[in-house]
């Protein structure tokens, strides 16, 4: 696998690449690889001709009381990873290489209203960080195809959006996602759950389940569905954020003539916050 610190050196490769007239697929990452990183090495694997990996710890989206400094870097055990999987290159920079040395005044990318609710009101900034490094990124590697998880729905779309509205020639791809065998969808953060909180985060799943079920049977009171999710999340120690059954395409509030739906759902479980979501058409 060919791995760069610096820019350059990764566009002079890159160049080579294009002029072959390969295609090039894009999975940007903050490391601690899991199976859930590895499902989006092997869809761009099928889909495009060279595939880059990048892994940075992107400070601009961690809010000032979050676990910047705390977030696991397991860079050797991630080329492993990479490296088992065939992935081509991987795209690792320092903060200074990314954003100089003036980081309080980059020049910074908005994507209104999807970036404002959810995850966006509980972690102000956060996704402004997400969609500026992401663009960086799409302008350093020049991708043909990006390739995002649908465990991150509102970043999805976000980026989606993103791309639509600059104009980018970028395809994006969602990978859907992977969880362990009690249905708790994979995440860095479950590392710092003990035994207990998993079994009270894999019920995060099982209320998404019930309640999409609970719809596609005809239950339309979306108001009382959520708060029974909420209680029932509750009662288990976990502390619901938001539960919230949505348009698919915008977030807005499901109304009973919408086709395509998501249920979106953060939570605290002792000390991470958890976030997953299922998606479904009537
Ligand atoms: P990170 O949390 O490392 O996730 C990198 C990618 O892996 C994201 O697209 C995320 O949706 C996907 N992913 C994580 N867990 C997954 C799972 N269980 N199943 C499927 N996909 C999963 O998301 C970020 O990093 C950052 O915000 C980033 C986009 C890299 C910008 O800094």
């Amino acid at each position: 696998m060919n791995t760069y610190t610096e820019k350059s050196k990764l566009r002079v490769q890159l160049n080579n690449i294009q002029s072959m007239s390969k295609s090039i697929g894009l999975v940007p990452t903050m490391g601690n690889l899991h199976a859930g990183h590895i499902e989006l090495i092997k869809a761009a694997k099928a889909k495009t001709d060279y595939v880059v990996c990048t892994i940075f710890v992107n400070p601009l989206q961690f809010g000032a009381h979050e676990d910047l400094d705390a977030y696991p870097r397991t860079l050797d055990s991630d080329i492993q990873k990479l490296t088992a999987e065939g992935c081509d290159c991987l795209f690792a920079p320092s903060v200074i290489e990314i954003y100089g040395s003036d980081l309080k005044d980059q020049t910074f990318v908005r994507v209104p209203r999807l970036s404002e609710i959810f995850c966006g009101r509980s972690r102000p900034g956060h996704f402004d960080g997400v969609a500026t490094i992401v663009i960086k990124l799409f302008n350093i590697v020049r991708p043909d195809v990006a390739f995002f998880g649908l465990k991150d729905y509102q970043q999805f779309l976000i980026i989606k959006k993103l791309i639509i509205d600059l104009a980018l020639d970028i395809e994006i791809t969602g990978v859907e996602i992977q969880r362990d065998d009690s249905g708790l969808a994979l995440s860095s953060r479950n590392n710092y759950l003990n035994t207990e909180q998993k079994i009270s985060a894999a019920l995060l799943y099982q209320c998404l389940l019930d309640t999409a079920e609970e719809i596609q049977h005809g239950d339309q009171k979306f108001v009382e569905l959520e708060q029974a999710a909420i209680d029932r999340l509750a009662h288990a120690g976990v502390r619901p954020d938001y539960y919230s059954i949505c348009n698919a395409e915008d977030l807005q509030p499901a109304s009973k003539l919408d086709r395509k739906i998501v249920i979106l759902v953060a939570a605290d479980v002792g000390p991470s916050r958890l976030i997953d979501n299922v998606r479904f058409e009537l």
